[in-house]
């Protein structure tokens, strides 16, 4: 008998150090189980006194039902416990994570790509670092032309080469012209569109010493102006919008004869120059927006990638991508550096 007591004494010692579900469940096997400390307890019957036998039996009996109902009342409690700790309230809102973005250029930069591939062009990529002979010579402007003081550049501290003279950081994506005809083996058809970083060493708030020219060229038997005007049209419709119209403006390149600047109608004052009647429009003030140098391809510069200029003839052009954003957003920039200064107020707008 005084093992019965003794039992249910060190049962309860040890519920009470209980503190989670499994824990309660182990101590279940461990006095409830098949194999358990009642069932052994239950065993010694046979060395009890006959006359004894009964009471013994009904007082295992009376000890089980009080382990099983202390068990289920703690299972309950700690149930509710356990529940709690892990309450999730549905009604509270989310966390919100912060997205991160692309830089609006390489939106602008992969929307321009897609529109001329629609109509065939192929995108590349020339060096960066580039040879002096394929940034100048090759375009049409041999050793000291003056043609050369408009690109100013940065040269590297490299090995001169003796045909292609020093290294430079590429400062137009026009350098990507003789090396696609050279890439080509000088036989076109050539429709190509080289975006690429470019450099020069200007800082103020209209230049930043690394930003990006986005350079085409189409090249085959028969290719005139009007062939350049409508690629021109047709990209400033799906770029900018239809209501938007291009001018040609002759101008001087050294590389393409005739050449020619490329205006845009604004979109504030629909190329109008005024709004609200008299009021100069503030972002174009004449109504037209420059966007991009062109031309057909000289001569010489076919000559250069050894194409015949007799058989063959085309056409290049080269806009910054940084421009057409800003012309776009209608985001009149007060310095573009900022376009390249990280600050996150800046980018998120986009
Ligand atoms: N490379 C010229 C620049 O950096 C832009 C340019 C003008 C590119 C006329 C051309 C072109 O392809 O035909 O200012």
């Amino acid at each position: 008998m005084d093992e019965i007591n003794s039992l249910k004494l060190k049962f309860e010692g040890e519920l009470k150090k209980i503190n989670s579900l499994n824990q309660l469940l182990n101590l279940k096997i461990k006095y409830l189980g098949r194999q358990g400390l009642i069932n052994q307890l239950t065993k010694k019957i046979k060395q009890i006194p006959l006359d004894q036998r009964k009471i013994f039996g009904q007082k295992i009996n009376d000890l089980k039902k009080t382990i099983f109902q202390y068990l289920e009342k703690w299972e309950k409690n700690l149930s509710l416990k356990e529940k709690k700790e892990v309450f999730i309230d549905k009604t509270l809102p989310g966390k919100k994570y912060p997205k991160g973005s692309l830089h609006p250029l390489t939106y602008i930069i992969e929307e321009i790509v897609e529109i001329f591939e629609k109509i065939g062009f192929v995108r590349l990529s020339y060096p960066e670092v580039e040879w002096e002979y394929f940034a100048f010579e090759a375009l049409n402007m041999p050793k000291g032309h003056p043609a050369r003081d408009d690109f100013e550049t940065f040269f590297i501290q490299a090995k001169e080469n003796k045909k292609y003279g020093k290294m430079l950081l590429s400062p137009h994506t026009s350098s990507g012209q003789v090396r696609e005809m050279l890439r080509v083996k000088s036989q076109p058809p050539i429709r190509m569109i080289n975006i690429a970083k470019c450099y020069r060493p200007n800082w103020d708030a209209t230049h930043t010493p690394m930003f990006h020219q986005f350079e085409g060229l189409c090249i085959d038997k028969n290719i005139n102006i009007s062939h350049l005007k409508g690629t021109i049209n047709y990209f400033v419709k799906e770029f900018f919008g239809k209501e938007r119209e291009i001018r040609l403006r002759p101008f001087h390149f050294q590389f393409t004869e005739p050449s020619f600047e490329i205006d845009v109608s604004c979109g504030v004052c629909q190329g109008k120059g005024v709004i609200n009647q008299n009021n100069k429009c503030k972002v174009c003030k004449s109504g037209w927006l420059e966007l991009a140098g062109a031309g057909m391809v000289h001569p010489n510069v076919l000559k250069a990638g050894g194409i015949d200029p007799k058989k063959y003839s085309g056409w290049a052009f080269g806009f910054g991508p940084e421009r057409c954003l800003m012309m776009r957003e209608e985001v009149k920039l007060d310095d573009i550096r900022i376009l390249y200064e990280n600050d996150i107020r800046f980018l998120e707008k986009f």
